[in-house]
């Protein structure tokens, strides 16, 4: 055998190592998830997203959340997230097997939202917080997403679609601040997540 041989085969293979290892068998573990359907309450899980949360995964994605969010809660013995309440149980691959792409995330410069929904189901809640952050949670450092808000002079009857907003956010008389379509998607997202749900291969913890 020449060199240039054993150059190629070398080659050849070292890709095909990494190929079977990152590609081949991540998808024969993990490729061909189906839901779980409970027994007891004949749900299947992981539930699907409304078209409007859907809508929403792309403006979280548009608006970086993730930079600062993960979406994982970790097993007892490796973090503490279940003694902070972000989950009644570590969350398990089959988890995500709806999201494209599923935001896993690398930073907490804010809490975990894995299970966000189940913690704040209030839109109203989620709208004041986005508009500004630190006038819900004090001290809060999260940016304001005021851009997906618009502010608009009320025509005749105040819009059902417009926020109370807190002080000093209220606007002034004779306007009223409504969410854009992208804040309500984002909204509907947000509460949509819940996996507090059972799984066969995920049990609440006992301990
Ligand atoms: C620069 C970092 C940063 C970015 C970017 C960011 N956040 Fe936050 N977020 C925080 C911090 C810090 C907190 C904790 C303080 C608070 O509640 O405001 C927080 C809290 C939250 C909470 C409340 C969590 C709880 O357990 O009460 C929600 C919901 C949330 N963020 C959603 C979002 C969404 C949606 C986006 C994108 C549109 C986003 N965040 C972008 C830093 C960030």
């Amino acid at each position: 055998m020449n060199r240039m041989t054993v150059i190629v085969i070398g080659a050849f293979l070292t890709f095909l190592t990494s190929w079977v290892g990152l590609v081949a068998y991540p998808y024969l573990q993990l490729g061909r998830f189906m839901p779980a359907t409970d027994e007891a309450s004949g749900d299947v899980n992981p539930p699907p997203l409304s078209g409007l949360a859907v809508m929403g995964q792309h403006v979280y994605a548009a608006s970086g959340c993730v930079y600062c969010h993960s979406q994982q809660v970790r097993q007892i013995g490796i973090g503490s997230d279940l003694a902070r309440g972000w989950g009644a149980r570590p969350t398990v691959a089959r988890d995500y097997m709806r999201e494209r792409p599923a935001f896993l995330g690398t930073m907490r410069t804010g809490p975990d939202l894995a299970n966000i929904g189940a913690r704040q189901s209030s839109a109203k809640w989620h709208h004041q917080h986005l508009y500004q952050p630190a006038v819900v949670t004090p001290g809060s450092i999260m940016p304001s997403y005021r851009y997906l808000y618009r502010m608009q002079k009320i025509q005749g009857q105040r819009s059902e679609r417009a926020l109370d907003l807190l002080p000093p956010n209220v606007p002034p008389p004779g306007y009223e601040v409504v969410p854009t379509y992208e804040a309500e998607a984002l909204v509907a997202y947000l509460i949509s997540l819940n996996r507090n749900y059972p799984l066969p291969e995920a049990p609440e913890p006992t301990e």
